[in-house]
């Protein structure tokens, strides 16, 4: 459920009329929801909350200050995959002692950085990085809490791009290497192992794939236990699929419940979760205005002012996101291409959607809160949109629209 919702012929958020901000803020722009934020964290927390637990968002779906503000606020944790990311939850309020690192890659310098700030646990996803942070961990004469990231061979059944828990990807530790890697880890001096974690994929609608990956991962656990290897947290990783169009998804309650019920009798084992698209995807929208509509010989064009350097899925995955129009109006309706003004074929934000529009109208890009605006980028020239938050009958903006010099900062011209 969100709080994007038509109201008259409006299409509102919250209590603001969508059309009021684009004419306060121009277009495009990424309009966020707080209650909808809110509301969708509440429902993992409060579904695991019988259970010893800690949320932790994942970042990466929209890092936005003002969004990990509101999310820090209630007392979340983060799953963050880089220094910068934490530098951001830092910013926003968020407390390292809640944060969890994961990432096939961290840096020397990265994990020194979150050594010093205090995380709560690093997610190692290879034997070459348990290395690499106890080298770090003992120059700092610090110890490295860690949790081993178990592929656990399960078909999360998704996007090929974003399936995570095969063999054949590149995450995570093999399942039949795990013990191995335990005791290797348990070896190292400067290691704390504390957790154990995984994550399967993203956008998954079908509970089944994450309830067989925790149970791999708790028989894992007890034969750890034999070895005297005491893992204190799970971490179930993200994955809950949303509604884009007409996909039946679990509502986070269910999917939340469905893993501490597994998790029942094992009262000092704390479950983590990183849940990033299903409290972001349905709190953001993209607004963006008509520019012309192109009759062309076998398709309708709507050209709007985004594109795939604003919102960058449909594109890439060919992934499927709503367009609606923000006002509705009594005009004839035709199929459209949503294309934007990118110079690529690609350049796509919905295809042959059935709208009832003309020049100079708002369309909104719904499910645009998660992998959105994150996955931005200035192709063509182009700078970011701006970004804004509405909280019940206030709107103010978290990221100002990017300016022409900043496109150029810190690039030189040659000197003859
Ligand atoms: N934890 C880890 C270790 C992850 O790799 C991810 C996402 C998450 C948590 C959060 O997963 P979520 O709850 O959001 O599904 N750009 C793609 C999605 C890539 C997801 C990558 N990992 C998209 O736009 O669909």
């Amino acid at each position: 459920m969100d709080y994007f919702t038509l109201k008259g012929s409006q299409l509102f958020a919250e209590d603001i009329s969508v059309k009021e901000i684009a004419e306060t803020y121009d277009t495009p722009v990424y309009v966020y929801s707080r209650a909808t934020l809110e509301r969708h964290w509440h429902a993992f927390n409060n579904a695991v909350s019988a259970h010893k637990h800690l949320v932790c968002y994942a970042v990466k779906a929209n890092s936005n200050l003002g969004v990990l503000s509101v999310l820090a606020k209630l007392g979340s944790g983060f799953d963050i995959v880089s220094g910068g990311e934490l530098a951001r939850v830092i910013e926003a309020g968020g407390k390292p002692a809640k944060v969890v690192f994961s990432g096939v890659a961290k840096t020397s310098s990265e994990i020194e950085y979150a050594l010093t700030q205090g995380i709560k646990c690093f997610n190692v996803e290879s034997i070459p990085e348990l290395d690499r942070i106890n080298r770090v961990a003992s120059k700092l004469d610090l110890m490295a809490p860690i949790s081993l990231r178990i592929n656990p061979d399960v078909d999360a059944k998704t996007h090929p791009y974003i399936s995570t828990g095969l063999k054949a990807n590149k995450f995570g530790i093999a399942k039949d290497e795990a013990i191995k890697a335990y005791e290797y880890a348990k070896s190292l001096e400067h290691l704390n192992i504390v957790g154990m974690d995984c994550h399967i994929g993203s956008q998954l609608t079908d509970l089944a794939p994450f309830v067989d990956a925790l149970e791999r991962l708790l028989m894992l656990i007890d034969e750890l236990a034999t070895r005297d290897i005491i893992i204190q947290h799970l971490d179930v990783g993200g994955g809950l699929g949303v509604t884009y169009n007409d996909e039946q998804a679990p509502h986070p309650n269910e999917y939340a419940a469905a893993m501490a019920e597994k998790m029942e009798g094992r009262d000092n084992l704390t479950l983590i979760l990183e849940p990033g698209r299903a409290i972001a995807a349905n709190a953001g929208i993209l607004v963006t205005k008509v520019e012309f509509i192109k009759k062309g010989e076998e398709k309708n064009f709507a050209i709007v002012d985004a594109a795939m350097n604003d919102m960058l899925r449909p594109a890439l995955y060919n992934a499927w996101q709503k367009i609606e129009e923000v006002t509705m109006q009594d005009l004839p309706k035709a199929k459209y291409d949503v294309v934007g003004p990118v110079c690529e074929t690609g350049d796509f934000l919905g295809k042959d959607r059935e709208l009832a529009i003309e020049a100079n109208d708002l369309l909104a890009v719904r499910s645009a809160g998660a992998y959105g605006f994150v996955m931005a980028s200035n192709y063509n020239s182009r700078c970011r949109p701006a970004e804004v938050m509405v909280d019940g009958s206030k709107h103010f903006i978290v990221r100002e629209r990017e300016k022409l010099e900043q496109l150029w900062a810190g690039e030189n011209k040659v000197a003859d």
